[in-house]
């Protein structure tokens, strides 16, 4: 799969929340297959998505029909009445008992904007009414097919468009509108949004900052359920992968409650990682497991993979160095019934491989169930895989059993990030993985940014390996393997 293929697919799957261009882009894909399915829908959608999946200006239709008065240009305090204005569209004017028939019939063509009425009262005769049109679908009569032409006779509504002028608000604008509104002209306007229960989380660029505050109350007005909208101020290069971030809009809380795959969980956003992007990857691994399975999550985070893992039915130990974390975790497997299932540590996660995980994997090598690791810490984790060579001394060795399966995530920015992820696990553990790992890609970070996960057997001669990470040297003999060696000498 080429790296731009993987990187649609990626979009497609996992974005909650996407930009103004990217949503028309998504509807003209569905058109199109939709097209495929069916003839005669295709007609109709050449009219509706196909021929307009790109903003206004881009598909030959007049930008100025809803297009904000010019004055609201360079706004930085949001004064929502300076977005009232009128303009002129087509009506098509019926009987009022004819209504519900005719909506059905005519659904595609008629106005759709936020908050619009789609039919209206005929000032001048109370028995009929009015269906106000799209301009951008109905210019003339011609505009209609043969189907909808049919449809009009035989309701008995002449085919005749009147004019109608609308009185258009800012309830009846979309966010990109408004913004694009305000904003310099030709500048880039982003509206997209990571939302995380109650919060919507930006990204804004330079020359959106003067109006970051508006841009956060526009973005707040038209996301029900938003009451707060935050800028996220550094990149995410902080040890605990959390954000420094600044309020734009709203209350300032914080403390989000999501839910994923049925899980809920409460957080302090500002204080922990989440990302609602990955929700597919945290289902896709917890999909691998099996009742009586133990998973080892080293970076836990505040749940993700272990409480669903311990939803699940397996017993669940769970890591993660950021003390905020460790303790939403608690909190988290309280809130789903699962604290009896869930160990959880506040260790690193070498700490955590050599102390806890190790005694773990003493208790269960000689025994059936199946052992997961999970080390989602994509900026570091390939580099801790060092800790499992000679984790287990040679003669703790059960002969029995199976050994614990890996699922350890990395960025990549090479060209074969396959390849890439591959080769930095296998150097980082000493044995080559070609030929006994998969790799996955689970999304597109960003531009030639691809975050992957590599899943393998853990080998037999890396944990049992005389060279541990401790040793430095491969040369020297490992103190653990010598006094086995002592021992069974
Ligand atoms: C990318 S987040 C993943 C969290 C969670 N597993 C998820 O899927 O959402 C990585 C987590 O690793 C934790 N972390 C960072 N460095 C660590 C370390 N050295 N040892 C243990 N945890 C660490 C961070 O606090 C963060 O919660």
């Amino acid at each position: 799969m080429s790296r731009n293929t993987c990187r649609i697919i990626n979009c497609l799957k996992t974005q909650t929340c996407v930009n103004f261009h990217s949503v028309y882009w998504l509807q003209s894909c569905q058109a199109v297959k939709r097209v495929r399915a069916s003839p005669c829908i295709a007609h109709s959608l050449q009219r509706t998505c196909v021929s307009k999946p790109m903003p206004e200006e881009q598909r030959g239709v007049d930008p100025a029909l809803y297009t904000p008065p010019a004055g609201v240009r360079g706004m930085t305090n949001l004064d929502r009445e300076a977005f009232t204005w009128k303009v002129n569209i087509p009506a098509l004017r019926f009987p009022k008992e004819a209504t519900s028939k005719l909506m059905t019939s005519l659904k595609r063509v008629a106005l759709q904007r936020p908050g619009l009425k789609r039919v209206v009262d005929d000032g001048a005769d109370a028995s009929y009414k009015l269906l106000l049109l799209d301009p951008v679908s109905v210019s003339s009569t011609d505009s209609f097919c043969n189907a909808e032409t049919e449809a009009l006779a035989k309701f008995g509504v002449p085919l005749e468009l009147q004019p109608y002028e609308l009185q258009l608000t800012y309830d009846n604008l979309k966010s990109e509108e408004v913004l694009r509104a305000v904003l310099p002209a030709g500048q880039d306007v982003t509206s997209g949004f990571s939302r995380v229960g109650h919060i919507a989380h930006l990204n804004l660029r330079e020359h959106q900052l003067p109006f970051k505050n508006l841009i956060g109350q526009v973005i707040m007005d038209k996301n029900p359920g938003l009451t707060c909208v935050v800028n996220k101020t550094n990149t995410i290069d902080s040890t605990y992968r959390n954000f420094q971030m600044e309020v734009l809009a709203g209350d300032g809380n914080m403390v989000a409650k999501v839910r994923e795959n049925g899980v809920v969980y409460e957080f302090d956003f500002s204080k922990v990682y989440w990302n609602p992007r990955l929700s597919t990857e945290h289902s896709r691994v917890v999909g691998l497991l099996q009742p009586g399975d133990t998973v080892l999550d080293i970076f836990a985070g505040v749940g993700p993979f272990a409480i669903p893992a311990a939803r699940r039915g397996c017993r669940v130990l769970a890591n993660d160095l950021n003390p905020e974390s460790h303790r939403w975790l608690l909190h988290n497997c309280k809130l789903n019934k699962v604290d009896q299932k869930v160990q959880a540590f506040n260790l690193d996660g070498r700490a955590f491989i050599r102390g806890p995980l190790k005694e773990e994997l003493l208790a269960l090598l000689g025994g059936t169930a199946t052992v997961h690791i999970v080390m989602n810490l994509p900026a570091l984790a390939l580099e801790f895989l060092d800790a499992f060579r000679g984790l287990l001394d040679q003669c703790q060795s059960p002969n029995t059993g199976s050994l614990p399966q890996v699922h350890c995530y990395g960025f990549s920015k090479q060209d074969d990030p396959h390849k890439d992820v591959m080769d930095r696990a296998s150097a980082s553990l000493g044995v080559p993985l070609e030929g006994r790992c998969s790799v996955h890609l689970v999304r597109n970070v960003a531009p030639n940014k691809e975050m992957m996960c590599v899943s393998f057997t853990l080998p037999n001669e890396v944990i049992f390996s005389s060279n541990s990470a401790e040793d430095g040297s491969p040369e020297e003999p490992a103190p653990k393997r010598q006094k086995c060696e002592d021992a069974t000498d």
